[in-house]
């Protein structure tokens, strides 16, 4: 652990920022928190506990170390419930490996001949573009990109929304816009005999407010972009698991088994969306990041407030630049931008000798970044809970150089 010694006044208010990042140095500037964010020391130590004092399996077993399991398995989920202000009459939470998954596991168990078309957007990680071409087919109906305006809202007619599966992200991965029209969207979509699927993957730290109003179908995001361990969560509608088919099979889900057939528990909730042995350090480490996002207030700020104001110095700083176009219409924790005289990888690695970790390229984004609008290669900023400052001064004044120098 690191100690902190010597410090005037204004540094140690900077480090109690990292009070519970105090594993990494503050020479150390991370960056990359839209693809995974730092663990709190909190959330280590719940892990920790876990592999040492009750590492079992839940779900199956009667000793003492598997009750616990389950216990802090359903009080996890019911976190999670509370976090988004959902009722676990109406919602279920799941537990899956990250976004990716959850957004596949469902898709691919809808029922065939249902709904009628598969929307999304052109603003899409390949997380959902991609699943949807699959579901659109297997499903054999039509699927249509619909444009997003700059505030991030989701352009549609709603005579256009007949039966539709709308697969769609609430925050961009690119520049943090935000699905401002979620709640009408949710409302059209059910109104037309539709579903609505969101991908929460970048909302659920900073826009979680967003999704607390929205009457979603299901909801898929990743305990790693919200400073928990790798996992994914699925929050959905026990109406929709109802409907689902059952194409995920294996261990924990047989009621009777013959030499070619089985039956399953489908009134089971989570029969058709967790097979198999889950993570159950990670559901725990989940569910300590929530706890731990409850409370934190770096440098004694509300959280939005902390990462508005970096994003603020980010946006200014990157904008002074010569030569540099910044995707973003206004700062925000994910900001990307691309330069015309040196690229995004190369620059990448240059920040990288200064200990500065930056991400470059189309974030699993290509369909809007490289086929539409033909970008090169992007450097992306985005902000976690243990930036500082500090960090921002030090990426500043090493872009600048580097930038000058390449002149
Ligand atoms: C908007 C968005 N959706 C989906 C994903 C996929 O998340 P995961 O890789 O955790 O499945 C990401 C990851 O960066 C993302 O930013």
């Amino acid at each position: 652990m690191r100690i902190f010694g010597n410090k005037n006044k204004k540094e140690e208010s900077a480090s109690s920022i990292r009070k519970d990042f105090e594993y990494v140095s503050e020479e150390t500037v991370y960056l990359d928190s839209a693809c995974q964010t730092l663990r709190p020391q909190p959330v280590l130590d719940a892990m920790n506990e876990y592999f040492h004092k009750y590492n079992a399996c839940g779900g199956r077993v009667k000793y003492e170390w598997g009750r616990r399991v389950d216990e802090e398995v359903s009080e996890t989920r019911a976190k999670v419930l509370d976090f988004l202000g959902k009722s676990a009459k109406e919602y279920q939470v799941a537990f899956t490996l990250n976004t990716t998954y959850g957004l596949n596991i469902l898709l691919h168990q809808l029922p065939v001949g249902v709904y009628k078309q598969v929307i999304t957007s052109e603003v899409e990680h390949n997380s959902v573009f991609l699943p949807t071409i699959i579901a659109a087919k297997r499903l054999n109906i039509p699927r249509k990109i619909l444009s997003r305006a700059e505030d991030g809202s989701l352009i549609y007619e709603k005579e256009g929304l007949t039966g539709a599966v709308v697969v769609v992200n609430a925050t961009s991965n690119i520049d943090g816009r935000i699905l401002q029209n979620a709640k009408t969207l949710a409302s059209d979509v059910h109104n037309a005999g539709g579903i609505l699927v969101v991908d929460g993957a970048q909302s659920i730290v900073g826009s979680a407010s967003l999704l607390r109003e929205v009457d979603f179908d299901a909801l898929c995001f990743s305990g790693h972009k919200m400073h928990a361990p790798s996992i994914g969560v699925i929050v959905v509608k026990k109406q929709l698991i109802d409907s689902l088919d059952l194409s995920f099979v294996g261990g924990g889900m047989v009621e009777k088994l013959d030499e070619n057939s089985f039956s399953a528990p489908l009134n089971d909730p989570f029969c058709k969306l967790e097979p198999g042995l889950q993570d159950f350090s990670g559901i725990i480490g989940l569910g300590a990041s929530i706890d731990w996002l409850k409370t934190y207030k770096p440098e004694g700020l509300k959280q939005e407030d902390q990462k508005q104001k970096l994003a603020d110095m980010v946006f200014e700083g990157i904008s002074s630049l010569e030569g540099i176009n910044i995707l973003n219409n206004k700062p925000s924790a994910t900001i990307s931008f691309y330069s015309q005289d040196i690229d995004a990888h190369r620059l990448a690695a240059f920040l990288s000798q200064q200990d500065i970790m930056v991400r470059s390229g189309y974030f699993c984004c290509h369909y809007y970044l490289q086929n539409l609008k033909k970008y090169p290669p992007l450097l992306r900023v985005s902000l976690g809970l243990q930036n500082t400052e500090k960090d921002v001064k030090k990426f500043l004044e090493v872009l600048k150089k580097i930038i000058n120098n390449v002149k």
